[in-house]
């Protein structure tokens, strides 16, 4: 089968189309023929070789978590599923272990895809769902409560704002202005980030923020522990900086909390009954992978990244 690999660390061009061997799936797995992928950050981060030290990747390592897909053959054990059915989920639940670009992937964890959306979108859930719904449940907001969602207008964000809104909490996001109208559509009281981002968002809310949740890993961690008084209100999962200032730092991986993977079937009701969307903003071709990775490397995105197989 063909997938998109990578058999050292590097730049977007060490992503080649290989001929390798297809999987086939364990106990409790499925394989499915794979429609899309979706294009996560921590894919480039992980072919770019910035996690080595701790996520080492056996290589070569085919790139990619995300999928959907049509199941194809089924493992010892795997209930509920047939053969045929349309599925999304992620080949592993760790990201280091890929397997997701190419023709065929074995998913580790997997729920049907609602009929209302397409491969494209369905790919671009799990990581994004996954992470919000993880973020949400460790803040422990209340109904009403103010949120501030700092990077919110891509793939994490944007499944992070609808689902606080859906919780009854006020949410005022950052992004930059091209994306203001993508976040309003969403529930979110949009905001640009970057300088005068206490003035703007003391002005959405004269009685302050009850949290705030640092998505984009940008250097704005003093700001937001600013606007909430206090760096235990403030959660980040993506600035290491968060450690060095009693901000706790979430992860996927590793034993400080554990996976949200219950917010794949949840999301999936919601997009079943219309009341949650995850646009992708930006589709490839999986031979096109190298632009993929670029382009969720340029951090300007809106909604998500998805490689198309044919
Ligand atoms: N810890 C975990 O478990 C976990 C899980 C998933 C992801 N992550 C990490 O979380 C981060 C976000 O992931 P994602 O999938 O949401 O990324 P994404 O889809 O690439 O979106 C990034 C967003 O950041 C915004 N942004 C860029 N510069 C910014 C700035 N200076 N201040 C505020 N926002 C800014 C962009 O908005 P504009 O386009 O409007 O500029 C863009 O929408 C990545 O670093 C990823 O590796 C961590």
């Amino acid at each position: 089968m063909k997938a998109a690999q990578f058999g050292e660390y590097g730049t977007p061009e060490v992503l080649e189309i290989a001929d390798i061997a297809e999987p086939h799936p364990g106990p409790g797995q499925v394989r499915i023929k794979v429609r899309a992928v979706g294009v996560n950050p921590v894919d480039w981060k992980i072919r770019s070789g910035m996690l080595a030290e701790i996520l080492p990747a056996t290589l070569p390592l085919i790139t990619g978590t995300d999928a959907a897909g049509v199941v194809d053959e089924i493992g010892l054990g795997a209930n509920g599923v047939a053969i045929g059915d349309e599925v999304f989920g992620v080949t592993s639940t760790e990201a280091i272990h890929g397997g997701a670009a190419a023709e065929y992937a074995v998913l580790d964890i997997f729920t049907a895809k609602p009929p209302t959306i397409g491969f494209a979108e369905a790919a671009g859930l799990p990581t994004a769902v996954e992470t919000a719904t993880r973020a949400l449940d460790d803040m422990h907001l209340a109904e009403g409560q103010t949120l501030l969602i700092d990077g919110a207008a891509g793939g994490v964000g944007s499944a992070a704002v609808q689902l606080a809104a859906r919780r009854g909490i006020r949410v005022i996001g950052t992004a930059s202005e091209a994306n203001h109208d993508h976040l309003h559509a969403l529930g979110a009281i949009p905001t640009r980030y970057g300088a005068g981002l206490l003035d703007r968002v003391t002005a959405l809310a004269p009685d302050g923020v009850h949290a705030a949740l640092d998505i984009a890993g940008q250097g704005g961690l003093l700001d937001l522990i600013a606007l909430t008084g206090d760096p235990q209100r403030v959660l980040s999962i993506a600035d290491p900086e968060a450690l060095n200032l009693g901000v706790h730092l979430s992860a996927r991986v590793g034993p400080a909390a554990p996976a949200a993977w219950h917010a794949l079937d949840q999301t999936a009701d919601l997009v079943r009954q219309g009341l949650f969307v995850l646009p992708v903003g930006a589709t490839f071709d999986l031979h096109d992978a190298a632009r993929a990775h670029q382009h969720s490397q340029s951090g300007h995105i809106r909604g998500k990244i998805a490689l198309t197989v044919a």
